[in-house]
């Protein structure tokens, strides 16, 4: 079966929203954003393999292939993620050594879940735990636990991160003061803003005094977004939904200082245009 992927995206949109919700062949239809290539040219993708992306990193969409890994059909991989999964770790690592042995790590909106098994076979002492609000994510967490056969990565749960520390699935993990360190890459300025005000709550009563909030994406700067790609995705952010949109560490820093976190400085910049955010709880 075939799927017309065209610079007229409109239909190919609803059609791949139909595929997903059919759950039918392994089409992921991620954050949909107007399709370029750069010749314009439009093609024709198998739907069994075709992705269509936004890739936080190249601020733009496109068309990419899943690998698919034998016999791990819900098994999901975002190229962006493979790069920068490497520079994260290199931030995040100089937290995680802090923590020691028998720590515990909670990630906020896992997506695929390459992330989280990246980070735990580095740290093969600590105890992560995925979470995401979509099911072919965990699905796909799930099948990446399995791949690579990491022990430390628990089964991921489904957290909408929008709604109260009460309305979540019960876990035994989940309790007041039980995280070190929460994770959350690439999701603020995908998503509207009270999944910003939900991770700042969720981690002013998880973690520990001393714990750490990681997170990663594109920010504006003292209301002022930089360079012209930054720009240019904040703008295509929005017009696919208007409360999408890059935030400003400011506004970020400020939510958490209401909920008991202080924010490191200086802020780290990452590859890509991208900023490293490191929060502590406070003592
Ligand atoms: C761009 S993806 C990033 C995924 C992953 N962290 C990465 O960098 O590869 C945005 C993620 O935010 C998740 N998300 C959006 N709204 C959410 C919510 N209310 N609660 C939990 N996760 C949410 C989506 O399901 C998706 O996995």
């Amino acid at each position: 079966m075939h799927l017309f992927l065209s610079a007229a995206v409109g239909q190919f949109m609803e059609r791949g929203r139909s595929l997903k919700r059919n759950e039918r062949n392994r089409v992921q239809i991620f954050e949909v954003y107007p399709l370029r290539y750069p010749d314009n040219v439009a093609r024709e993708v198998s739907v069994v393999d075709a992705c269509l992306i936004v890739d936080p990193d190249n601020k733009m969409a496109y068309a990419d292939k899943v690998e698919l890994f034998g016999g791990y059909d819900d098994l999901i991989r975002v190229p962006a993620a493979e790069r920068n999964k490497g520079p994260i770790l290199e931030v995040l690592q100089q937290h995680l050594k802090k923590i020691g042995d028998n720590g515990f790590v909670f990630e906020v909106a896992s997506g695929p879940g390459q992330h989280v098994v990246h980070f735990a076979q580095s740290f093969p002492s600590v105890t992560f735990l995925p979470s995401d609000c979509d099911v072919s994510y965990l699905k796909s967490i799930q099948a990446y636990i399995n791949k690579t056969n990491v022990k430390n990565v628990l089964s991921p749960v489904y957290i909408d991160i929008t709604q109260p520390l009460s309305q979540w699935p019960q876990h035994e993990r989940l309790q007041p003061q039980s995280c070190d360190g929460i994770i959350n890459v690439n999701m603020i300025h995908i998503s509207p803003w009270d999944t910003c005000e939900g991770l700042m709550s969720a981690a002013g009563q998880l973690l520990k005094p001393g714990g750490f909030l990681y997170m990663y994406g594109p920010f504006k700067v003292g209301g002022v977004i930089s360079p012209d790609s930054n720009v240019q995705f904040d703008s295509m952010l929005r017009s696919r939904n208007s409360s999408w949109g890059l935030r400003d560490i400011d506004d970020v820093k400020q939510l958490a200082e209401q909920n008991g976190l202080l924010m490191d400085t200086p802020v780290v910049d990452m590859p890509a245009n991208n900023k490293s955010l490191i929060f502590h709880k406070k003592r």
